[in-house]
């Protein structure tokens, strides 16, 4: 190959190369294959003053640079096509929409529950998790051998003490009575209020256990309060939560903390008539017909509660039989379940978009 041939090869391949737009391409043809100037069209234009030899020899060397830096020129405007199509912004697309989230399930029973409270005069409070387990037990009349504490297998704090005594060890709360005392210690009868909250229990998870849920505990304390009060206040919270059809009976339990202790049944709200409203006749009967939720019983198990107890008056530095007052507790993971029919309450904490997008 001549060397101005092999110069002119060259130089085209290496400005190919750094060509990236159409433009400076089209120049590049122009350059190169112009009719009039192009530097390979000279070039060939040029044969006819060779003698037959030369001419056939240059030519065919001419003629395959020519071949190949066309090859090259549209492999070029190919990629050129190509990049700019990943640069392509089509504005008449529609957007994603960002997904905004909403209020978990828990939390929108926390807050019905709360407004219920409210509207019957409920203050709201907030308490610590970690406890000592002062509050925990001892000041709702739970010492330290009592059995009742293997109800509520717990987790302590390593290592952790308040005032260096074995009574002061801290933990996480295994109940939110703790705000009990609390509450007790800081405002004068008469009062009352409610505080929601996460409670811990060291045991084993299934279906309708977790070690970690959410509780709700309540205390109205005064003069002269009944269980009657504390019946209406109950079957108050129920119908704003299920519907005013919804009755509750009590049930004889037993608490340290309470005397006399009671369980508050709520009438089934999956097999009783309770979403009859306005004219309708009440049903006869207040449960519901029984069914797998109630285990058949027609009523569901809802609330601990009673008339706190004069130890956890004492304990608070009240006067003897100065004040009576009731206290109860009530599963909002369990309301939750129920309002949503939700049939395992680990659903409710393991954040799965699938389930929690349907609340
Ligand atoms: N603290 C009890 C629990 O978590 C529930 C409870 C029972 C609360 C009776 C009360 C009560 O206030 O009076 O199992």
């Amino acid at each position: 190959m001549t060397d101005s041939l092999k110069e002119l090869r060259e130089q085209a391949i290496s400005e190919l190369n750094t060509t990236v737009d159409s433009n400076v391409l089209d120049k590049f043809v122009l350059k190169y294959f112009g009719r009039k100037q192009g530097r390979l069209t000279n070039v060939l234009r040029s044969l006819k003053s060779l003698d037959d030899k030369q001419r056939r020899l240059v030519g065919a060397e001419a003629n395959e640079v020519k071949i190949e830096i066309w090859r090259l020129i549209d492999l070029k405007r190919q990629n050129i096509r190509n990049a700019g199509k990943k640069e392509f912004i089509d504005l008449t697309i529609d957007g994603k929409k960002p997904s905004l989230g909403h209020l978990h399930a828990l939390t929108q029973v926390r807050r019905e529950m709360q407004k219920a409270f409210q509207s019957m005069g409920f203050a709201v409070v907030e308490l610590p998790q970690i406890e000592s387990d002062y509050y925990n037990f001892k000041a709702l009349n739970i010492p330290p051998e009592h059995p009742a504490r293997d109800m509520m297998d717990t987790f302590y704090l390593k290592e952790s003490r308040i005032r260096n005594q074995e009574s002061d060890k801290l933990l996480l709360r295994t109940h939110i009575s703790t705000i009990q005392s609390h509450l007790l210690e800081k405002y004068k009868p008469p009062f009352s209020a409610v505080s929601f909250g996460r409670v811990f229990r060291r045991e084993a998870t299934d279906a309708r256990h977790e070690h970690t849920y959410d509780s709700c505990e309540g205390l109205l304390v005064g003069e002269n309060i009944s269980l009657g009060n504390l019946k209406a206040t109950l079957s108050e919270l129920f119908k704003q939560l299920f519907g005013p059809l919804v009755e509750i009976k009590f049930r004889i339990s037993y608490f340290p903390f309470t005397e006399p202790s009671v369980e508050v049944l709520m009438g089934c709200i999956f097999c009783s008539d309770t979403d009859k409203v306005g004219s309708e006749p009440r049903p006869k009967r207040r449960g519901g017909k029984g069914c797998s939720v109630c285990g058949n019983s027609g009523w569901l198990e809802m609330v601990g509660s009673g008339m706190t107890h004069p130890k956890v008056y004492e304990y608070a530095g009240y006067p003897k039989d100065q004040y009576t007052g009731f206290a109860f507790g009530i599963g909002v993971s369990r309301v939750a379940m129920l309002k949503y029919n939700i049939p395992d309450i680990r659903l409710l904490y393991q954040n799965d978009q699938r389930f929690l997008h349907q609340f």
